[in-house]
């Protein structure tokens, strides 16, 4: 195939994967930007190259922007896939004591290769996730040889491979993978000095298992092709419970307590029950236990009993519901409110009902993952804008003013895992010259941001210039549940056409109950936000002076960016193994490679939670070997 074939095949894929037109792709259109690909969908279009080239798993893992750029590195990828590499048969002598592994892709090369030579078939045929027996007709007699050439060949001590393990190739490479370097080093030849028989783990400590070249992340697992549709469950359960065993997973620790500024937690990993700091909650007003609250959740429990067994519109509306649609809205001061079983599916269910087919949705980068699902299930154009940069988003409106009907820009208010504050002036001058309608997500910004905790609208100044403001009631408000206020005919129209709203239960009035006791309250004790602020700039300040990179935010939450995916996840072992806990981020919760610890402040922290968890930060940072340094990025 020529370059200019390979070049129009790739276009016509990644087209296809994203239903666009080619004649209406230029080669410089932005991904994200113009062709509305975001990560996961980037992630389908790399596997469906990959598949119609022939191309190894780990082709094509640049981070592209353009569309040039995927062109260009399937160009590079297929004409360095067609050169067969010479099998190393005899290899120089390697200097150092300590053999490195093969780089993976000369041992993928040396492995197809292998497989070929055994069985035949030509590269493209052997796909790395086909069944070798079901699909290839590899037997275990021929599978057995394969195996023991390829064992051969690598050096590796008879049985390294375990047959019965091995039904695919990429189950070969993933055993390669897993072994130590000395086992998986390409063959050295012989040598006239004798070594002095020191081995690899004499020289230095062993790595710890993570660091055994699996650099694989949650991505890995999205796009995993399998004829069995449950393939990619075995996979990923295989890689979840490695992380889980090298204590870097410990998501989801079963709080016994109340969760408070510290709480009891049965340590799955250590198998104990122990007191941890709470940095991982969004109680940021401390209301989950207040006894106003508490005590009107268990007096409508009583009055109304568990829960509401029906949707809103059919019998599922209770008058503790009513009350709190009108008191939110009196909070937001905005005309009327709609209460979703969540905030997830309040953003699912007002975007989806808002915008068509013939609409658009213009979101931020780093908007939460309910934006983006809602966006997919609205069937509009969605079309995404560098974070907080209005240029871009000016950009994509000018573009799209005479292309479409209606236009919704959607932000958070507090961006969930960065914890600084959408450009909301710029954004909403912007809206108004293009005639684009606003949705901001206040999740994070209620209860901590403007004077009165009301959101990002209060904070700047901007009330009645947002269309619609979304709220959780799951963080600050103590409870649970989602909602959007704005205009009366707005808001009724999204109670017939949101699905999440029309079709499922919504949160039981107990719950509502307690959630209008937490706005008397919030209302009552203005001084828990300015705790709240006081307690937030104390940890900051702490960690700014160890030097720590805390990105631009401006809130309750509070990033510890590191970058790699694995330093984080060390970090966030080191830091909960010293009793506090708080979230260790990596996708899906951010993009790969931009992994952090996410700190969130609570008015309930005292100065001496705050003082050690700066501490614990500092001390657990020390212990994996990495300095922060003062310009936000991480030193060895
Ligand atoms: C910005 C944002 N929107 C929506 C949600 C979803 O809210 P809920 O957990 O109430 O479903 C979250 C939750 O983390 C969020 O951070």
């Amino acid at each position: 195939m020529t370059e200019e074939m390979i070049r129009t095949n790739a276009l016509r894929v990644l087209c296809a994967q994203v239903q666009e037109e080619p004649q209406h792709v230029v080669l410089e259109s932005h991904l994200e930007g113009e062709l509305r690909i975001d990560e996961t969908g980037l992630a389908g279009v790399l596997a469906a190259l990959r598949a119609e080239f022939g191309l190894p798993a780990d082709a094509l893992t640049s981070r592209f922007v353009t569309v040039r750029e995927v062109l260009d590195e399937v160009v590079v990828s297929t004409s360095s896939a067609r050169r067969a590499p010479a099998p190393p048969a005899a290899p120089a002598p390697r200097p150092s004591p300590v053999p490195e592994p093969a780089p993976a892709t000369d041992r993928r090369d040396l492995v197809l290769e292998v497989f070929r030579h055994h069985t035949h078939y030509a590269a493209s045929e052997l796909r790395l996730d086909a069944d070798l027996e079901g699909e290839l007709g590899v037997d275990s007699v021929l599978l057995a040889s394969i195996l023991g050439d390829l064992g051969k060949r690598l050096g590796l001590p008879k049985g390294a491979f375990k047959a019965g393990t091995v039904r695919t190739i990429d189950d070969v490479l993933v055993a390669l993978r897993r072994m130590t370097p000395a086992e998986a080093a390409p063959p050295v030849a012989p040598s006239t000095t004798p070594n002095p028989g020191e081995k690899w783990h004499d020289a230095a400590p062993p790595p710890r298992p993570h660091d055994d070249g699996d650099a694989r992340t949650l991505k890995d697992f999205t796009e995993e092709r399998s004829r069995d549709l449950f393939g990619k469950v075995r996979a990923f359960n295989e890689f979840y419970k490695k992380r889980r065993d090298e204590q870097l997973f410990w998501y989801g620790m079963p709080l016994e307590s109340a969760c408070r500024n510290r709480a009891m937690i049965f340590d799955e990993v250590t198998g104990k029950r122990r007191e941890f700091l709470m940095f991982a909650s969004n109680n940021y007003l401390g209301l989950a236990n207040h006894p106003r609250v508490v005590e009107a959740i268990c007096d409508a429990v009583r009055a109304y009993g568990a829960t509401n067994t029906g949707c809103r519109l059919i019998g599922g509306t209770n008058v503790v519901h009513k009350e709190l649609e009108r008191r939110l809205a009196r909070f937001k001061n905005r005309e009327a409110c709609i209460v979703y079983p969540s905030g997830y599916s309040a953003n699912l269910g007002s975007i989806s009902a808002l915008a068509k087919t013939n609409d658009a949705v213009i979101i931020d980068k780093f908007n939460h993952m309910s934006i983006l699902d809602g966006c997919k299930l609205s069937g509009a154009a969605r079309k995404i804008y560098q974070h907080n940069d209005m240029a871009d988003l000016e950009r994509i409106l000018e573009r799209l003013a005479d292309q479409v009907d209606g236009m919704l820009i959607v932000t958070d208010g507090v961006f969930s895992m960065h914890g600084d504050i959408c450009k909301l002036p710029e954004l909403c001058r912007l809206a108004s010259r293009f005639g684009a309608k606003v949705l901001v997500d206040d999740a994070h910004s209620t209860g901590v941001l403007g004077a009165r905790g009301s959101g990002t609208a209060e904070h700047f100044g901007l009330k009645g210039e947002v269309d619609l403001e979304l709220g959780t009631m799951s963080k600050a408000l103590a409870g649970l549940g989602g909602f959007v206020v704005g205009d009366a005919d707005v808001i009724e129209y999204l109670r017939f056409y949101s699905n999440s709203y029309a079709f499922a239960a919504n949160i039981p009035a107990a719950t509502a109950a307690g959630l209008i006791a937490a706005l008397d309250v919030l209302e009552a004790e203005p001084e828990r936000l300015q705790v709240l602020w006081r307690n937030i700039r104390r940890l900051k300040q702490h960690l700014l002076d160890a030097g720590f990179d805390l990105g631009e935010s401006e809130s309750a939450v509070i990033p510890v960016v590191i970058g790699d995916d694995a330093l984080a996840l060390r970090l966030g072992r080191a830091v909960r193994d010293r009793g506090m806990f708080c979230q260790t981020v990596v996708y899906p919760g951010i993009a790969v490679g931009d992994a952090r610890l996410r700190v969130s402040v609570s008015s309930e922290h005292t100065d001496e939670d705050l003082d050690l968890a700066a501490q614990i930060i500092a001390d657990a940072a020390r212990e994996v070997g990495f300095e922060p340094n003062r310009h936000g990025t991480w030193a060895s």
